[in-house]
């Protein structure tokens, strides 16, 4: 009797941990991403001065898996005008991030730069004159693993003047890079298929926060991006 108590725990066991399991090892949770402030996180990258970096534009958790990934994100990130930096030459610091996923602060995965059209020289000249780059983050921990990529995207300024950001550098920046990802994009034989939708009340408004005392207008833009 114990016996057959115990097998039917087994079986039940088993039944319930299943579909738990798969999920856990192949498949993310079906959602567009979590508001990190839910889990105790920002959607501020901290600029180690108090302030932060706005995660204005998020790359949802229901894109095509494949975008998701460090390698699949930097050739989506080519297919929009952007490549890795200058030879893999790094002209800042690294910013940590807490998206409240149970990971707590963690450092940017990779940065990328405006590409000016030459992907292996081109960062070159971004980080020379200036232009569009972001730093990415994806929400992959054990509370809060929608998978989706959080983008803290700016305008900068020259290098001679210190990276910092041009005046309403957060905004314009999510608006030229949303501007080059809507539609049909392809690199290295992907192509892409990109939507956009704004959302509002994950960031505040004004200059609260937020690093140069640059103004945002609290807008977040979720890309759903589809592998053809
Ligand atoms: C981020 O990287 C910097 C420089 O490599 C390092 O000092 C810091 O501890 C890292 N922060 C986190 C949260 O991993
Ligand atoms: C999102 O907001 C920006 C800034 O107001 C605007 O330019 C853009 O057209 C909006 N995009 C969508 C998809 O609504």
């Amino acid at each position: 009797m114990f016996a057959a108590k115990l097998s039917a725990y087994a079986l039940a066991g088993a039944l319930l941990a299943s579909p738990l399991a798969i999920g856990a090892s192949v498949q993310r949770r079906a959602v567009a991403y979590f508001d990190p402030t839910a889990g105790g996180g920002s959607m501020f990258a901290d600029a180690g001065n108090g302030l932060g970096e706005p995660l204005n534009v998020i790359i949802s958790g229901l894109s095509s898996p494949d975008v998701l990934t460090e390698d699949g994100l930097i050739n989506y990130a080519q297919a929009i005008g952007f490549s890795t930096e200058c030879f893999g030459i790094h002209l800042g610091n690294p910013f940590p991030a807490n998206l409240g996923d149970g990971h707590g602060p963690v450092n940017q995965t990779v940065e990328l730069r405006q590409d000016y059209g030459d992907e292996d020289g081109g960062t070159c000249l971004e980080s020379l004159i200036g232009g569009n780059h972001f730093r990415v983050f994806f929400q992959n921990g054990p509370s809060a693993n929608s998978g989706a990529a959080f983008l803290a995207v700016s305008k900068e300024e020259p290098v001679t003047d210190n990276h910092d950001i041009v005046p309403d550098g957060y905004d314009i920046g999510r608006d030229t890079l949303v501007q080059s990802a809507v539609g049909i994009t392809s690199n290295d034989g992907v192509t892409y298929s990109t939507t956009a939708q704004n959302i509002t009340g994950l960031l505040p408004t004004g200059t609260e926060g937020v690093n140069h005392d640059i103004a945002i207008d609290g807008i977040v833009t979720l890309l759903t991006v589809t592998i053809q």
